[in-house]
């Protein structure tokens, strides 16, 4: 299938997702915000990954691949749904997460359920999966399989088109609720979710800021990712005049680390749960949502109106001992 963006797609959302106002944390900062609802995008529990998985399933079809490898935490939301995705499409899956095996609750639990065939590298170092997923990928080759190898979140040119075309999707929210949003607030991991909706944002002229709050890796390296993701991005669309890539990420409420339960960001997210019936994740949504709250009342009330986009990761909330 070729989807909107004349790049080959596999469906798998059901879009639009819901564009809704939070009236009582509004009233609470005095900022009107509004959350775009990626959480309920309808495949599997839901998630930003769903939109990027459309754009690299339909490139992992269009080539002719018949298994696709990827990998992360074994508390990865971005694995569970390459798996889930994967399967969905017929392709065998085989996911590599860092560490030693570790029981199966949240995301793991559903990997297996997904089908995923699980390996664990042994060694804590989140980048040991990078060569494990490019050894695995060198032996299916040799059995004779024709192997999609995808990188730890999906961060590819071709999965930030997911969000190129959501970028679409809630421009055409905003012309029907005439809303006007100065910023577009959102959590930032691999960094292909915010590369997208720069990228989007650039090409169809929309005049908000993208503003990430890092959750897992530090400033600089985000900006030269999503940077580069930008770029990338903008060449498959076929439009590199879009001017110089401006990019917004804040530090400062990661708290005692990547997959690390914050203090503020749980008391963001009881607030949100309790006045506005949403869940945030605690590794990325509820960490974002602080770093919103805090600019908000420390500097910006100006900032408004505001759109979060709440990414999901809900399977995250029901992970034993850590959500990574
Ligand atoms: C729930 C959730 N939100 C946000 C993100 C960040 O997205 P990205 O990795 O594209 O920056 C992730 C990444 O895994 C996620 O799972």
């Amino acid at each position: 299938m070729t989807g909107l963006l004349g790049q080959p797609t596999v469906a798998l959302a059901t879009a639009p997702t819901p564009l809704q106002p939070a009236p009582n944390l509004s009233a609470e900062l005095g900022v009107e915000i509004w959350f775009k609802r990626d959480d309920l995008i309808g495949f599997g529990l839901g998630g930003n990954k769903v939109r990027l998985l459309e754009y690299l399933l339909g490139d992992a079809v269009a080539q002719g691949c018949d298994c696709l490898i990827t990998g992360a935490g074994a508390q990865s939301n971005w694995a569970m749904l390459a798996a889930l995705a994967a399967r969905h499409q017929g392709l065998a899956t085989h996911l590599v997460f860092y560490g030693d095996p570790v029981p199966a609750t949240g995301n793991l639990l559903l990997a297996e359920l997904a089908g995923a065939r699980i390996t664990f590298t042994g060694d804590p170092d989140r980048a040991s999966v990078d060569g494990a997923i490019a050894t695995l990928a060198g032996q299916l080759q040799q059995a004779g399989h024709r192997p999609c190898a995808l990188p730890r979140g999906g961060a590819t040119p071709v999965g930030a088109l997911g969000y190129v075309r959501a970028s679409v999707e809630l421009a055409e929210q905003l012309l029907v609720t005439g809303l006007r949003p100065r910023q577009l607030w959102l959590p930032t991991g691999a960094c292909g979710t915010q590369a997208g909706l720069v990228a989007g944002a650039g090409w169809l002229r929309l005049p908000h800021q993208v503003i990430g709050v890092t959750a897992s890796r530090p400033v600089d390296s985000c900006v030269e990712q999503i940077t580069a993701l930008v770029e990338g991005t903008r060449s498959l669309l076929g439009s590199t005049s879009d001017g110089t890539v401006e990019v917004t990420v804040l530090d400062g409420f990661i708290g005692p680390g990547y997959g690390v339960r914050s203090p503020e960001g749980e008391a963001a997210a009881e607030f949100v749960a309790r006045r506005e019936g949403v869940f945030l994740d605690p590794v990325f949504g509820a960490k974002a949502m602080a770093a919103l709250v805090d600019t908000v009342r420390a500097t910006d009330r100006s900032a408004g109106p505001v759109v979060f986009l709440v990414t999901g990761g809900a399977p995250t909330l029901f992970s034993v001992g850590g959500a990574l």
